[in-house]
């Protein structure tokens, strides 16, 4: 492994006791009854309170639902022996990295930092300033839980909307991205938000129902988030019906049919596949008797309930032997204009380009 004198990855604890600040980043997934799973925060804090020594910052980044810090973080700390706010130091920060983005390099991405107590509110300012550009204050650490949430959730019922705006558009006999670049050209008081096969990633999809819970144990139910959640999740079952009803009208089942999936990462550009609407999409596709193959510039195998995939090459004879390509990820290194004009149909859930006056018919190019 190669070090240098400024960053020096280890798996080991005692690391970390001559260190001002430490930084806990572990995972944060959902049981299987979608709950919250702490384990992770919580073996990581067990390994490290034997190494913690008097005037650190403890600072926590892992998403979480509010209250995590103060009501889960601290209480250990304390149960440890450390007195929070005076020889040991608590804040929250969210993490706000969007991966494969070029645009926002991470240091200018501001940063949000909220702390138990006003001096590790201070100490939380100061470290995170000497890494990014501007840091944010809020009242508490909670708060800054609470942001991270706000933020995704945000993300999460817009997807939804704009989901269900994609079916109605559909119904309507619309295009729906027509309709999103129309109000799209709105100067103030529209966002906009595109439709696709589903969420997908470790976030947008879990997120939220952290927040759900947090509500739960408060008597309160998270509406939006659970229309949301029934609207998202629903997406990869709507893909295939939209598919069946296209082989339907070119008198074939999806049993017996073989079909390229292009794109199985969870968004563009990236090799992350977890939580992936193409998964579902792939599983969906092959217990109804299809053949299912993929292609993914990023992703060389594939495994799914001890199944393994190869990505399949993006040739001519693939795409003619197909009945069917399904864009389910617009990644940016695909010749998107080859497959439009070799396979015998495209069903196109990413809006991946504008329609050409060369293109084959529409109803063998389709949309979302
Ligand atoms: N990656 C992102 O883009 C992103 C963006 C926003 C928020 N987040 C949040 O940040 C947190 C971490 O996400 P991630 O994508 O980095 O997860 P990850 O699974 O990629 O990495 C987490 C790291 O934690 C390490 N780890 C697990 N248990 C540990 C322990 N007990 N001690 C030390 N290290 C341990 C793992 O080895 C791994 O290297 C999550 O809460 C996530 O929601 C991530």
């Amino acid at each position: 492994m190669r070090t240098s004198s400024r960053f020096v990855p280890t798996t080991d604890y005692a690391a970390l006791h001559p260190c001002d600040v430490v930084v806990i980043a572990v995972p944060t997934p959902l049981s299987k009854t979608k709950d919250p799973d702490l384990r992770y925060i919580e073996a990581a804090l067990d390994q490290l309170i034997p190494h913690l020594r008097e005037g650190q910052l403890v600072s926590l980044e892992s998403t979480t639902y509010p209250g995590t810090t103060e009501e889960v973080i601290r209480p250990r700390l304390e149960q440890a022996g450390w007195r929070v706010g005076e020889n040991l130091f608590l804040g929250f920060s969210p993490e706000r990295i969007n991966p494969g983005d070029r645009k926002h390099p991470v240091r200018t991405i501001p940063k949000v930092v909220g702390g138990t107590d006003p001096v590790s509110l201070e100490l939380m300012k100061a470290f995170y300033a000497s890494a990014f550009e501007r840091v944010h204050p809020v009242s508490s650490a909670t708060a800054a839980e609470m942001a991270k949430l706000l933020e995704n959730t945000f993300r999460n019922v817009n997807i939804a909307l704009i989901n269900e705006v994609a079916q109605m558009c559909h119904l309507l006999g619309l295009d729906v991205w027509e309709v999103i670049e129309a109000a799209g050209t709105k100067p103030f008081g529209f966002m906009k938000f595109y439709p696709g096969p589903g969420i997908g990633g470790h976030c947008i999809p879990v997120d939220p129902h952290y927040l759900a819970w947090k509500m739960k144990t408060l008597n309160y139910s998270a509406r939006m988030i659970q229309t949301a959640t029934e609207i998202n999740t629903h997406m990869p079952r709507y893909v295939v019906i939209r598919l069946t009803e296209l082989m339907n009208d070119r008198g074939k089942s999806l049993k017996g049919s073989r079909f390229l999936i292009l794109g199985v990462a969870y968004k563009k550009n990236v090799s992350d596949t977890r939580e992936s609407p193409a998964l579902d999409i792939l599983l969906l596709l092959q217990a109804r008797g299809a053949e299912v193959l993929y292609h993914d510039p990023y992703v060389p195998h594939l495994t799914i309930q001890e199944q393994t995939w190869n990505s399949v090459p993006l040739e001519d004879e693939v795409l003619a032997q197909v009945d069917a390509v399904l864009i389910l990820t617009d990644h940016e290194n695909v010749d998107y204009d080859r497959v439009v004009q070799k396979a015998p149909l495209v069903f196109d859930t990413r809006n991946v380009r504008p329609r050409l006056s060369s293109d084959p018919p529409p109803d063998r190019y389709v949309r979302l």
